[in-house]
């Protein structure tokens, strides 16, 4: 993993480790032991749009860590003025370890994550919000023990909360049903990777379908344009019946979780009343924003997934020692050239060659198949063209269309010759031949 730019750039692997490592680093916060596993590190925090959870659980965690976190509100940048993003990415990667952006297309993140040669996180996109869904991930398996098997439900506008919801749950083994009124279906390319899962899916546009026998459910805003514009006013027209309410939650098992990702527009996508009763889970979840980013962090720049990688989980590793076991594996990672992330390439590195040499041999094989075929296609031309020379050479058989010849089992004849068998095949008008 070297961006964590949408889930789908996680494994199912990836996604328990950094929800372990999460796990850990929120044990040690409590206990006030923080490792300084960014010590020396600089991460540049990246916002084209309003935040309050994102905003400050990165600033905050990155400093927990030993870190500098730069916040940057992109429109002050020259950016904001014109700068191309190109060479803004460019610049940064210069000065900074990582870079963390909220901003709106995708594809401009994915261009700062090719261009900047740093990993990059995305911090909510038009697309895609992961470090939220590792977060709501990480608040299930607390109160739940595990992922696996349990059906979760998102009711709401089939965007960035869903797309990334539906992936990550479905990652983690869980039942994944998506409810979202006509029109505001998930992304394409997400459902596509959901129809791969077959009925571990589902999307429908009645609530108390989707929410039936969930464990949890989950809800966004939808609504977040300026109030009593054309937009607003539609979206309020076209989302009736998809509010979060007691009623509804009436479908879904009697102790379903409730998530909501914040800010929470009471009356809208969830009622008042349903917030309260679940706000214990819900504020637990913008918590989790804190933990499981670090971890993020943690994966990405302290090589954390390839220390647990190659130590066993990092739930079993003693704590007072965490950050000093880094260090010599971070030497060893050195010595061999390229520091952690020239480990981590390495390990790639060899896994694409493995992927290429498989390739390779199936492909092989593909053309081993094709010369026993042009063998055989080479065979029947020979006969063809003997047949053709006998034609040439003996104009009394210009029209022969089959010579049979067999080796007479006597060999009186020295050679071949024709015998009864022979001619069974042989049609009315053909010309049988022997070559003496
Ligand atoms: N859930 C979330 O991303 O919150 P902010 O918009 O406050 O960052």
């Amino acid at each position: 993993m070297k961006n964590l730019l949408k889930m789908s750039d996680l494994s199912p692997a990836e996604l328990t480790h950094i929800l372990d490592v999460a796990d850990q680093l929120k044990a040690d916060c409590k206990a006030g032991r923080t490792a300084p596993l960014l010590a020396g590190k600089s991460v540049a925090l990246l916002f084209s749009k309003a935040s309050t959870r994102t905003r400050t659980s990165f600033e905050v965690g990155v400093y927990q860590m030993g870190g500098l976190g730069n916040y940057m509100n992109t429109a002050e940048l020259q950016a904001g003025r014109g700068e191309p993003l190109r060479d803004t990415a460019r610049v940064l990667g210069r000065y900074y370890d990582c870079a963390v952006w909220r901003t709106y297309r995708q594809r401009d993140l994915e261009e700062l994550a090719e261009l900047s040669g740093i990993p990059v996180i995305n911090g909510l996109t038009d697309y895609a919000h992961p470090c939220q869904v590792l977060a709501d991930l990480m608040t299930i398996r607390e109160r739940r023990g595990t992922l696996a098997g349990l059906k979760l439900c998102f009711v709401g506008d089939g965007s960035n909360m869903a797309n990334s919801l539906i992936v990550g749950g479905l990652l983690a083994g869980m039942q994944v049903s998506c409810v979202c009124p006509p029109g505001y279906r998930p992304a394409a390319d997400v459902l596509i990777f959901a129809h791969k899962y077959g009925n571990a899916f589902h999307l429908t546009t009645d609530p108390a379908e989707g929410v039936r026998d969930a464990d949890i459910v989950a809800t966004a805003a939808w609504n977040t344009t300026a109030p009593g514009t054309a937009e607003s006013e539609q979206r309020l027209r076209d989302f009736v019946g998809f509010q979060l309410t007691g009623r509804l939650l009436e479908n879904a098992k009697p102790d379903a979780l409730v998530l909501h990702c914040l800010p929470a527009h009471r009356g809208e996508e969830i009622s008042t009343a349903l917030f309260e009763q679940h706000a214990d889970e819900i504020f637990d979840e913008a918590e989790n924003r804190l933990h499981v980013q670090k971890a993020v962090l943690a994966v990405l720049l302290a090589g954390m997934m390839a220390w647990a990688g190659a130590n066993g989980r990092l739930a079993n590793a003693p704590q007072e020692i965490m950050g000093a076991l880094l260090t010599p594996f971070q030497k060893a990672a050195q010595l061999l050239g390229g520091g952690v992330n020239g480990l981590l390439d390495k390990y790639v590195r060899i896994d694409q060659i493995i992927a290429e040499n498989e390739a390779l041999q199936q492909e092989n094989q593909q053309l081993r198949d094709q010369l026993v075929e042009y063998d055989q296609l080479a065979a029947e031309n020979k006969a063809f063209r003997d047949l053709l020379n006998i034609r040439e050479e003996n104009p009394q058989f210009q029209y022969a269309s089959a010579f049979v010849i067999s080796r007479d089992p006597l060999d009186r004849f020295g050679g071949f010759t024709i015998d009864q068998g022979t001619l069974n095949g042989v049609e009315k008008g053909d010309v049988v031949v022997s070559d003496k």
